[in-house]
């Protein structure tokens, strides 16, 4: 939810910080700017423009800004005020020294604003960001760094701030409460920004800002504070992520590539977490016997993440017999959940930045519980607000549509819930051994599944032009509906809506005829008889049935024109190969309509405002 990137160095700014905004434009693309002090006169020049990055891109090659070594940039999803080119980042205070780029949102802005107006401040756009750099003014004498401390003391809400000021041609300031901000350590040059990939060109070494600090940043200087003005010693870390891995080498978007990376993600988590039959996960930090003593569990979640959630529900249940609730976090935190020491709070986040999450941990934290996350950014906000960490290192995940961080949330819930299995001693030990074989498999699967992608390719495309779309699945495939549906309205915009196939008749079913498609997930499993009755009453009203079914099925095809095939594989596992055609479907589909795949319309990739 914005990307914010800023340079001190010797460099020229404004190619390292345009740069380092393509890096960042899956965190919001609806309008962008770049600021800079300028290397001969120490003046402020602005550029702002509405739209991609690109189009910053355009206006800075017909209006070029002069040398610079000290900028700061902004890529924005919108929270207040409509995305154009004055509500675009960096703003500016009333002297247009002092220039600010932020991410997050300053709830108490409003009061803040009507205080500066009776002070004489003068408010070009609509945005809760623009106050701060008017705070900053209020509060600055000779001192920027402290004039900035002082303001921020002010703000309520979550924010990342990147300030700069033509008084102060090399020095950059950096703060955060609750929104991501990481400091780049070069060699006589240090950056802000986001997240790794902006920088990960310039330098590997990182400094993960924390709640509550404040960072003075020159070319060849980093200081940390915290708001109080004490000096902290931060920990520098190493990031070892490839270039590669950030690119789309040679796939037409990302959210392909990601999909054609999960059997190896896969394969990677099962080899470095299956050991024999045995499950290790050392950052679980429980020990057995503490594992053994759960009564229940609660798994917090967004969206994707949600959904993988629920499938990590049937998979406990199943195999340990531990009761567990889902909930959407945003929910949890306000409905007083029964949170105890006996609780364990799984909250699973591909980005670990997400700030309903981390308000449910924190809420479930509060009460006492403990808490493991399954997430995929190395030193996220969740990772270091968790009492275990369970990394999925599914690498970065660049398309907003999340898909391989899916199915690595799945992989590392199987491996849970087999941990959970082996230690409450529910099932029998060799169910649990049959299911580690097929997980084992599942990778493999993947790849056969992959080499069909055409014929997927060829019925999304036959079914692009439906109006709406119905996913149905039931048991432990119907959060796999819900996904499929997630997937498709998120980049195709079409309405689509996942069920539990029973509840067809209870409503959805009113929507059927002979424009909308209907995605039966129907592979072997016990309730097969039931989804192919729902296949019935949906062709009965004219709807277009695509089913998802098990290799070999040689009835399915009398029930549906279409029918995408997934190998055989345990019941259990099934949502782990059903959810590739379904993205598959939703991208095709996507693709066919001329919908912006990776960047689609209204989305950020990490959602750091409540
Ligand atoms: C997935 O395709 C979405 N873009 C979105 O639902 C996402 O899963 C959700 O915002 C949660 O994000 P997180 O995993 O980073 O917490």
């Amino acid at each position: 939810m914005c990307g914010i990137i800023g340079y001190v160095g010797q460099k020229q700014a404004a190619p390292i910080l345009i740069d380092g905004l393509k890096k960042l434009e899956y965190r919001g693309y609806d309008s962008s700017g770049i600021g800079i002090i300028t290397l001969s006169d120490h003046k402020v020049v602005l550029r702002k423009t509405n739209g991609k990055i690109q189009n910053l891109e355009d206006l800075l090659k017909s209006h070029p800004v002069p040398e610079s070594s000290l900028g700061i940039s902004h890529t924005r999803w919108a929270t207040h005020g409509v995305p154009n080119r004055i509500n675009a980042h960096p703003h500016a205070d009333c002297t247009g020294k002092i220039l600010i780029v932020h991410n997050g949102i300053i709830e108490n802005y409003e009061e803040l604003k009507v205080m500066l107006i009776k002070k004489g401040h003068k408010f070009v756009s609509e945005t809760d960001t623009e106050i701060v750099a008017h705070l900053i003014e209020e509060y600055y004498k000779d001192d920027l760094l402290k004039a900035t401390r002082q303001a921020i003391k002010h703000l309520k809400g979550a924010f990342a701030l990147g300030v700069i000021s033509s008084d102060y041609p090399d020095l950059l300031i950096a703060a955060r409460i609750g929104s991501p901000l990481i400091i780049g350590l070069g060699k006589n040059e240090n950056f802000i920004a986001s997240d790794v990939p902006a920088i990960l060109e310039y330098t590997r070494k990182i400094i993960y800002l924390k709640d509550g600090q404040l960072a003075s940043i020159t070319k060849d200087k980093v200081q940390v504070f915290n708001f109080d003005g004490k000096l902290v010693v931060p920990k520098v870390d190493q990031v070892t992520l490839k270039i590669d891995a950030v690119k789309k080498q040679g796939f037409a978007h990302f959210m392909l590539k990601e999909i054609h990376e999960q059997p190896d993600v896969l394969r990677q988590m099962f080899h470095s977490r299956l050991k024999g039959n045995h499950v290790h996960l050392e950052d679980l930090k429980l020990a057995d016997k503490e594992l053994k003593n759960i009564s229940r569990i609660t798994i917090v979640a967004c969206g994707t993440a949600y959904h993988a959630g629920m499938v990590g529900k049937y998979l406990i249940e199943a195999l340990s017999g531990v009761p567990v609730t889902v909930d959407v976090s945003s929910e949890f935190r306000y409905r007083n959940p029964i949170v105890d020491r006996k609780t364990l709070v799984i909250a699973v986040s591909q980005s670990g930045e997400t700030a309903d999450t981390l308000a449910a941990v924190r809420e479930a934290k509060r009460k006492g519980a403990k808490i493991v996350c399954v997430c995929n950014v190395i030193g996220s906000s969740l990772a270091r607000e968790s009492d275990g960490i369970l990394y999925t290192h599914a690498g970065p995940e660049i398309g907003v549509a999340s898909t391989k961080a899916y199915t690595a949330q799945l992989g590392m819930l199987y491996l849970l819930a087999i941990k959970l299995g082996t230690i409450h001693k529910f099932i029998a030990r060799k169910e649990i051994l049959k299911l580690v074989k097929g997980l084992k498999h599942v990778p493999m699967l993947f790849t056969e599944i992959l080499k069909s992608k055409e014929n997927i390719a060829q019925i999304a495309r036959d079914n692009s032009h439906m109006g709406c779309f119905l996913f149905l699945g039931r048991n432990i495939n119907y959060p796999s509906a819900l996904e499929g549906a997630l997937k498709l309205k998120e980049i195709s915009y079409i309405p689509a809506e996942g069920y539990a196939a029973g509840e067809m008749k209870h409503g959805p079913i009113a929507l059927i005829d002979e424009y909308r498609a209907v995605v039966c997930i129907a592979p072997e499993s016990d309730t097969y008889d039931k989804m192919i009755s729902n296949m019935q009453e949906i062709r009965a009203r004219k709807g277009k049935v695509i089913a998802i079914a098990t290799a070999g099925d040689k009835t399915i095809s009398h029930h549906a024109p279409h029918v995408i095939y997934v190998p055989k594989t345990d019941k259990l596992l099934t949502p782990l190969l059903v959810v590739l055609p379904l993205q598959l479907i939703a991208y095709y589909i996507a693709v066919a309509r001329g919908c912006d795949v990776d960047q689609p319309r209204n989305l950020a990739k990490s959602v750091t405002v409540e």
